[in-house]
């Protein structure tokens, strides 16, 4: 299975070559991928912003402890949650998905009260953990479909949130900064290429019930 073998091939790359950067193509690829992933009742309630300013990378680097990964890298993606989920939310989603699949969007009033109703039910510290959960199922998928394009990737949550909405405005657009990673392709000497995989035995990962 390919699948398996990019996953093997794919470790969190620490050190980038800042020399090597990611074709247009590939990006619209992995930009397409992470559109596809799947999300709880299909609301992506986040966005992704592609930073690709280096003066801003310089500014997130040194809220991120100084990982080298935030400027060297060709790309860095961050996650951002929405902090909000009112009901114009779930209407924007019904809108488009009657617009797409040619349905009266009336017709989907009781499903879109049951959504309305669940976000109505959590406090804001929920929503943002929900809104949050949200992005990381975007994170695997970007990292794999960048393993299956020979494209490195290094997950980041190592940041400091507040500081990171504030350099880019976030909280006032209804944001916070949830998770990053960087891509682009691996220096050969990141000395994290070095180590095996550290992975729990099947067995012990799984249990049949
Ligand atoms: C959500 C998430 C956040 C992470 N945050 C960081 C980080 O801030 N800095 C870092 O160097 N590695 C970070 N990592 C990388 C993990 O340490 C790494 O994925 C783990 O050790 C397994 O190694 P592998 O991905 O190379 O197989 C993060 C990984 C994930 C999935």
């Amino acid at each position: 299975m390919k699948i398996i073998d990019n996953l093997k091939w794919r470790y969190a790359t620490k050190k980038f070559d800042n020399t090597k950067k990611i074709d247009n193509k590939s990006v619209e690829l992995l930009k397409e991928a992470v559109n596809l992933t799947a999300t709880s009742y299909g609301l992506q309630p986040y966005k992704v912003l592609i930073i690709q300013n280096p003066e801003i990378r310089e500014k997130l680097k040194a809220a991120a402890w100084g990982q080298p990964q935030l400027t060297d890298a060709s790309h860095l993606f961050l996650f951002c949650n929405f902090t909000e989920m009112g009901p114009d939310k779930v209407d924007n989603y019904l809108e488009l998905r009657a617009k797409i699949n040619n349905l009266n969007v009336a017709d989907s009033a009781d499903y879109g009260n049951m959504m309305k109703g669940h976000m109505a039910s959590l406090n804001e510290e929920q929503v943002k953990t929900w809104t949050s959960k949200q992005t990381y199922i975007a994170l695997g998928t970007l990292m794999a479909a960048a393993s299956e394009l020979g494209i490195d990737s290094g997950p980041m949550e190592g940041f400091d949130k507040e500081s990171f909405d504030n350099i880019l405005g976030l909280k006032e657009r209804g944001l916070t900064a949830s998770v990053m990673c960087a891509l682009g392709y691996r220096s050969e000497d990141d000395p994290f290429l070095a180590f095996k995989k550290v992975r729990k035995p099947l067995e012990e990962m799984y249990e049949i019930v």
